[in-house]
């Protein structure tokens, strides 16, 4: 069941991802009213000894802003009491029973609510305690509810650093937990430009002819942030830019990008379609990848001075079907650039027999910018406007803010949590796909652990490597000169 008193446990309640992501976004439910105060506690579950009005006062202020509504303050009380503080270790029973302890009465002070149990574990954890918390949990904290309910699990990347690690924390949870408990999140999925990739996709009779290696030249995925690895240096080395957005982020969205129409809208049918797409990509060539680090990456006390981690990556990837045969997937992200963007940019072919001699001016362009400025906007060539007869470059523009004015779109984190609480795993990673995933980077990502590929220098507040633009131009990407879309101010 879908109702009934509701258990929700942020597992490393005092840690980062707590605080900035997790709190908030259980507070902005809560503001909206998708979680009642009749029905709903929260549990945060920590190491360290504190009370839980200490928990409460870590959090507040990442709840409210001077950006927030006036009159937030009192909600933001309200909720901060619907919190309890637990403290104890992450692979001793001790605290788990406790724990329990404390959701059950919680639950029995409840039972009005048909006596069915919601249980709720976040995992705002490192992932080497993966195994052991999720074994205490299925121990000690299980839901026992002779009325029904359930108990779910959610996890965050890094899932491993590799296939076979990867699949190890895969086995060791698996053996606990059935996969429709197992919730993993990949917060792009839950941004609304991805979540508007299906509608868009299968809803629009103009895109579904076009959408084809016949039209569609190359498809670049870019993620660009104009800030470094500051203070979290230390976690980024280990893992580098591939594992830190590429191998998920960068995938799930080429996944939604390229796979068919699913046989409906149901998650396992969606998931399928995405399966079949990464199990179509072929082996990553090395000459079809430019590394790169930023200078002074290494001068973060925390990375070590010879790192050969990289913080910028381009690479292509070929799918290899019937749709996608010899359309470049281009992925590239990078940290410390010139600018902070995610998007999406298809680029169409040329026109066959044109009597423009408008070539020059640039190709058909379909851009999704997931974020800032979320909108879609098509490039085109059209008439310029005027007496001469000649032809210049412009756009169809649907950008969110002037056209949805007034309409706050969530977070993605807070999307994602309340498909948790309903039980929708759409946009989460099945296991099978989480392989898949792995298997495409995991050769890579062996060579340059083992240092065979090395980054290339680049200035902070580049474009990184010039290589990478080279090796766009290669496999077929056609810049655009003279043509620059501006979002709209307002
Ligand atoms: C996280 C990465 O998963 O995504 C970070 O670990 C990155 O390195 C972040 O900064 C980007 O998320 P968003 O939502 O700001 O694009």
């Amino acid at each position: 069941p879908e109702t009934g008193c509701l258990s929700i446990i942020v597992l490393g309640a005092s840690g980062d991802l707590a605080k900035k992501k997790t709190f908030p976004a259980l507070f902005n439910l809560y503001r909206q009213g998708f979680l009642q105060s009749n029905e709903v506690h929260i549990f945060g579950y920590a190491r360290t000894k504190i009370s839980d009005d200490e928990l409460r006062n870590r959090i507040r202020g990442y709840l409210i802003n001077e950006k927030s509504a006036p009159g937030q303050s009192e909600q933001v009380s309200e909720f901060l009491q619907l919190i309890k503080y637990v403290s104890g270790s992450y692979d001793t029973e001790e605290g788990f029973q406790l724990l329990d302890k404390e959701i059950s009465a919680h639950e029995s002070s409840k039972n009005s609510l048909e006596g069915s149990s919601r249980r709720l574990f976040y995992f705002a954890l490192p992932p080497s305690v993966y195994p052991s918390v999720s074994r205490m949990i299925k121990k000690c904290c299980m839901n026992r509810s002779d009325l029904g309910g359930w108990t779910r699990i959610v996890v965050e990347k890094p899932f491993g650093k590799d296939l076979d690690s990867s699949e190890k924390l895969s086995a060791q949870i698996g053996e606990l937990f059935e996969e429709p408990q197992i919730y993993r999140i990949d917060h792009y999925l839950g941004k609304e430009l991805v979540q508007n990739l299906l509608v868009l996709r299968f809803a629009n009779r103009m895109f579904l002819p076009l959408w084809n290696r016949d039209n569609i030249d190359n498809v670049q995925i870019v993620f660009r942030e104009d800030f470094g690895t500051e203070g979290r240096g230390g976690y980024f080395d280990e893992y580098g830019i591939i594992r830190d957005i590429i191998q998920n982020h960068l995938l799930q969205v080429l996944c939604l990008v390229a796979m068919e129409k699913p046989v409906s809208l149901k998650p396992e049918h969606i998931r399928d379609e995405k399966v079949k797409v990464l199990q179509s990509v072929l082996p990553i060539k090395d000459e079809e990848v430019v590394l790169g680090q930023y200078d002074g990456y290494r001068d973060d006390p925390t990375v070590p001075d010879h790192s050969n981690t990289p913080t910028f990556a381009t690479a292509v990837l070929r799918i290899h079907n019937e749709r996608w045969e010899g359309v470049p997937f281009i992925l590239k992200a990078g940290k410390a650039l010139n600018s902070r963007k995610a998007e999406i940019r298809i680029q169409f072919k040329d026109v066959p027999g044109d009597i423009f001699k408008c070539k020059k001016q640039g190709r058909n362009e379909f851009v999704i910018r997931l974020q800032p400025s979320e909108a879609m906007y098509m490039k085109l060539t059209v008439k310029q406007p005027g007496l001469e007869m000649s032809t210049a470059q412009s756009e169809l523009d649907l950008s969110y803010r002037q056209r949805y004015q007034g309409v706050t779109i969530p977070e993605a984190y807070e999307r994602l949590i309340l498909d948790t609480i309903r039980g929708d795993q759409q946009h989460f990673v099945r296991r099978d796909e989480l392989k898949a995933a792995w298997e495409i980077f995991t050769p890579l990502l062996h060579r340059i652990d083992d240092g065979e590929m090395k980054p290339l220098p680049y200035n902070p507040g580049s474009r990184g490597p010039a290589e990478a633009d080279e090796l766009l131009s290669k496999v077929g990407y056609v810049q655009t000169h003279g043509y620059i879309w501006i979002p709209p101010t307002l």
